[in-house]
């Protein structure tokens, strides 16, 4: 059962200011640490908060202005290993 829960924000603002990419960066990591099995992945819609977008959340914890290498970073201390 997955524990760890990602939401990745895909209204137009988020997605085109970097989200298009942070989704293929989750994809990717989830895939080459293999935690597809633990990790709930989804996306929403807009939530308001364009101008502070990209708009990422894990666990409750919500991330702005996530880019990709800021990504990396958040990924490797909210996943378990
Ligand atoms: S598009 Fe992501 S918060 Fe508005």
């Amino acid at each position: 059962m997955a524990t760890t829960q990602i939401k990745i924000c895909l209204g137009s603002s988020c997605f085109s200011r970097g989200n298009n990419a942070n989704l293929e960066v989750i994809k990717q990591y989830l895939q080459d640490n293999k935690l597809e099995a633990a990790v709930a992945f989804s996306g929403h819609l807009c939530e308001e908060k364009c101008s502070r977008g990209p708009v990422v959340s894990i666990n409750g914890h919500v991330y702005e202005e996530v880019n990709k290498s800021r990504l990396y970073k958040i990924l490797q201390e909210e996943l378990p290993c």
